[in-house]
């Protein structure tokens, strides 16, 4: 059983945390979003500055709070890809230093491969094979989990990612940033069936529709128009609540849809989700429901662990270091990379 420290600064979230397989010793997160929040999204140059002014506090806490000394660490880890190149820098810098001086292994760490793991962090006894519904706010993919480092794409978004579309509409309904969590809170006092939207569709070369592939510009338009239409019709204000709540609605069903239909295509009988839209109330209600009714069983890992932290990557490092996979010194960070790749990270 080994204890990794791992560092995830992919995006706009500085973290660190430490983890014997299944058990969190700590995990720090420190989020940028007062920081990106004026501009309505995040800016790169601003997101690696704030990294490398919060990595080595955030290292500092983790260690603290674990209560444990470098002679505990069998290894480090970061994530590497995919993600801002400037901001996944910072902590693969930060970690292959800290492995160099401490003289463990370093392992770069895919970020969708972390997602997945959180799923074992909090229910230990799950097991591949599964299907991993991820949906963030930079992905959104169905993932056929088949053991550590084997991973099959079969659905991905054509256009933006599930969380990218939760911001957009929200910044057009001029709600603030991140969305997703805005729109979530807003829905509970709208209609979902108040306004008719368009579950995207991918169309294919031969005809008909892909069965597992998402796309959200066509209804981020579609909402677009709406509150162009409803703004030229109404002198009154919007109703935000009834468009937030439709169109929350509207990604969930085709959320669900698709991931059902892959489950059973498949025989997959058990479904995780991943990434911060995870914690949306609409999926999770559809996602259940949808399950319970054909028989698959469906886990959404806490909150904390949906949205980007630490933990999940030292799982992931936890169970590559097990296995003897560790990285190169000269091994560097991708801005992308395929789930079906991660083995070259080894
Ligand atoms: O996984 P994550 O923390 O970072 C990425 O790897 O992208 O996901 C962030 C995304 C944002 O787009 C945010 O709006 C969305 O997750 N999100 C939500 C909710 N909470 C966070 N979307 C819908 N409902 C929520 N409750
Ligand atoms: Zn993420």
């Amino acid at each position: 059983m080994k204890t990794i420290l791992a560092i995830e600064t992919s995006c706009d979230e500085t973290a660190v945390a430490i983890v014997n397989e299944q058990k969190i010793y700590s995990s720090v997160v420190a989020s940028q979003i007062d920081l990106h929040k004026r501009y309505g999204g995040v800016v790169p140059e601003e997101a690696s500055r704030q990294h490398l002014l919060t990595i080595n506090p955030c290292i500092e806490e983790a260690m603290e709070a674990a209560k444990l000394t470098w002679n505990h660490i069998d290894g480090i880890a970061a994530t590497v890809a995919p993600g801002l190149v400037g901001a996944l820098m910072v902590g693969e810098t930060a970690a292959k230093t800290l492995a160099m001086i401490h003289q463990k292994p370093f392992l770069g760490i895919h970020h969708l491969e972390g997602h997945i793991y959180a799923t074992y962090l909090s229910q230990p006894h799950w097991q591949t094979p599964f299907l991993c519904l991820l949906v963030s706010g930079g992905h959104t993919s169905l993932i056929h989990v088949k053991d550590c480092g084997v991973y099959q794409q079969l659905g991905n978004t054509r256009d933006d990612a599930a969380g990218e579309a939760f911001d957009k509409v929200a910044r057009l309904l001029n709600l603030g940033y991140p969305g997703g969590p805005i729109i979530d809170k807003l829905a509970l006092q709208g209609n979902p069936k108040r306004f008719n939207l368009p579950e995207g569709k991918v169309s294919l070369p031969q005809g008909g529709y892909h069965p597992y592939d998402f796309s959200f510009s066509g209804l981020k338009t579609a909402v677009l128009r709406l509150v162009e239409k409803l703004k030229k019709e109404h002198k009154e204000s919007l109703p935000v609540a009834d468009l937030a709540a439709s169109f929350q609605a509207t990604v969930a069903r085709s959320l669900t849809k698709k991931t059902t239909a892959c489950a059973l295509d498949h025989k997959l009988t058990h479904i995780a989700v991943g990434g911060g839209v995870a914690a949306n109330s609409g999926l999770r209600n559809h996602l259940q429901q949808a399950a319970k009714e054909h028989n698959l069983t469906v886990h959404f890992p806490p909150l904390k662990l949906c949205t980007d932290n630490a933990a999940m990557i030292a799982c992931a490092a936890c169970d590559h270091l097990e296995r003897g996979h560790i990285s190169s010194w000269n091994l560097g960070v991708q801005s992308r990379l395929s789930i079906t790749d991660v083995m070259t990270l080894y």
